[in-house]
């Protein structure tokens, strides 16, 4: 019997936290299946990374529904189909909707690229973050996993990691910086989520 997690990843962009576990899932450092890329762009690169790696991809609008409450219920209905029990969501730009938290609570993760409860909430992502790190003279910044619950970036911490900011740094720079450990540290979050450890 075939007993690995079955993991559906979210994206909305380039996909390298994606590519990382699909690399961790390969070399066997986590210990799941990634089933299903869910993109909120059809352009997304993570869609070609999700295809080259033979995994199924499903492109979800919620302007392609009629309505809210039909958009959630294809995405679950989606989501049962392949039998998803973990959703990674690893760049993913859009609300969650609520039925979806309640049906996989604790069983949804995110990676956010600073230390929560720190530069958290709504409008901090991608380089909003890393400026907003840059112009408050921090020295030190980070990465978070952690559980998604109904609050933006407020769920239980499962994993954090430290680097250190630079006083040449620009948010490219940081941003490069953090995206490094992002990629260490997310794969083995999952693993210990998925384990039990984290529950
Ligand atoms: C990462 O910095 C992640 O922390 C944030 O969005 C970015 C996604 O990058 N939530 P990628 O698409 O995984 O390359």
């Amino acid at each position: 019997m075939d007993s690995k997690a079955k993991i559906a990843v979210f994206i909305s962009g380039g996909g390298t936290n994606l590519q990382s576990l699909i690399d961790a899932s390969k070399e066997g450092r986590l210990s799941a299946e990634i089933v299903l890329v869910v993109s909120s762009k059809a352009n997304a690169y993570g869609l070609e990374r999700a295809k080259n790696a033979g995994i199924d991809t499903f492109v979800f609008k919620m302007k392609n529904y009629p309505g809210r409450e039909e958009a959630e219920k294809d995405l679950l209905e989606m989501l049962q189909e392949y039998g998803v029990e973990y959703i990674a969501l690893a760049g993913y730009l859009k609300l969650i909707p609520a039925s979806l938290i309640k049906k996989y609570r604790h069983r949804i993760a995110n990676i956010h690229p600073a230390l929560l409860p720190k530069y958290g909430g709504k409008g901090m992502y991608g380089h909003h973050v890393h400026e907003a790190v840059i112009a408050a003279g921090d020295k030190e910044s980070g990465a978070t996993v952690h559980i998604v619950d109904e609050i933006y970036d407020h769920g239980k911490i499962l994993i954090q990691e430290k680097v250190p900011v630079m006083p040449d740094d620009d948010a490219d720079k940081l941003a490069a910086r953090v995206l490094k450990i992002e990629h260490k540290i997310y794969p083995t979050a999952l693993e210990n989520l998925i384990r039990g450890e984290e529950k």
